[in-house]
């Protein structure tokens, strides 16, 4: 990158942009990052309020992933978004990152079978797609890293509940004052867990086909976006990651699929074979300055960039508001 390129990127990060209704003072973004610092009802503390609140001059705070359930936990004092005392939390912390003219969302997770007994009501075995365990660890205060638990494999009857408990989370997310929410269907929870082959042997309407397998995102995705607005919604996809043991044998028709239907969904998520290049090169800051520039909306890989990216175009999601902002 030249000179003048660094420096127009450099002038262009601090500019405000508006993202469908909100209106950002900058065009940096902090991506989420989980750090087990809720007390043990999952009720985050005056430490994630003092947490936040230090890092609210960036343009969007992206909360760390929230469960939203009790069987939902994956990870030592990771906070929850289900019961009034949660809620109660969080709107501290949105009150004081607003006061100080900041923009938060909360992402919001089921993390499947990254979990543990321990952490799962009744020590009962976290659920899954399938029946697989996950070649991952976790950690439990006093016990330190343990193996993930063999999950047990849902019931397809009771996947409708699991929607709406993400419905729910989204709805006391707003009430708690988050801007918006994103939802986590990423790094092998629950919900890539579905999308991947890998991980999810079933035969019913939930697995084998491409569009079987997308069928629970899409179902938690429509139940959001109805509950609190397509321009509060945003999903975190992590095609090509191979972490917490999330293996796919193709994914390019897989995302390809999915990305197609969330955009049907909310006309709003973009692909364009300049995405692969602005995920490698860039962060979701120069995302944001291209989004401003009125171009087509760029997408990223959230995650760790894999060392070597596919040859062919690859497809990667932008959270839904961005597409918008950028008209
Ligand atoms: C300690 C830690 C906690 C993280 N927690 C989350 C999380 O809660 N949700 C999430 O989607 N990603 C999480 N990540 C991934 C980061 O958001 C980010 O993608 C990663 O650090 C790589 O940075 P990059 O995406 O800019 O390449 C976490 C990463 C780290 C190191």
């Amino acid at each position: 990158m030249g000179v003048q390129n660094e420096a127009f990127l450099a002038d262009a990060l601090f500019q405000p942009i508006k993202l469908g209704k909100l209106e950002l003072a900058n065009r940096m973004a902090m991506a989420p990052l989980t750090r087990s610092r809720a007390d043990d009802n999952l009720v985050p503390t005056d430490m994630v309020v003092e947490y936040y609140s230090q890092r609210a001059s960036v343009g969007l705070i992206i909360a760390e992933a929230t469960q939203v359930s009790t069987t939902a936990q994956g990870y030592t004092n990771t906070p929850g978004i289900y019961t009034p005392e949660q809620i109660a939390a969080w709107k501290k912390v949105t009150d004081a990152v607003h006061a100080k003219g900041g923009r938060i969302f909360l992402q919001i997770w089921h993390t499947g079978r990254m979990s543990h007994t321990h952490f799962q009501p009744d020590n009962q075995a976290p659920v899954a797609p399938s029946a697989i365990a996950a070649n991952a660890k976790t950690y439990i205060n006093g016990k330190g890293y343990v193996e993930c638990s063999v999950p047990r494999e849902l019931e397809a009857a009771e996947i409708a509940g699991i929607v709406d408990d993400f419905r729910i989370a989204a709805a006391n997310a707003v009430q708690a004052g988050f801007d918006g929410v994103e939802v986590h269907g990423a790094h092998g929870y629950l919900l890539d867990a579905f999308l991947r082959d890998g991980t999810n042997r079933r035969t019913d309407a939930y697995g084998g086909s491409i569009e079987n397998r997308s069928r629970f995102l899409l179902e938690v995705m429509a139940a959001v976006v109805k509950e609190i607005g397509a321009d509060r919604v945003g999903v975190r996809l992590a095609p090509v990651s191979p972490v917490n043991d999330a293996l796919e044998s193709n994914p390019q028709p897989l995302f390809e699929h999915v990305v197609r239907e969330l955009e049907k969904l909310h006309r709003c998520i973009s692909t364009s074979s300049k995405a692969t290049r602005a995920a490698r090169a860039t962060t979701r800051l120069s995302i944001m300055k291209r989004c401003a520039a009125c171009t087509p909306a760029y997408g990223w890989s959230t995650t760790a960039t894999p060392r070597r990216w596919p040859k062919r175009r690859f497809v990667v999601a932008v959270p839904t508001w961005f597409r918008s902002a950028a008209r």
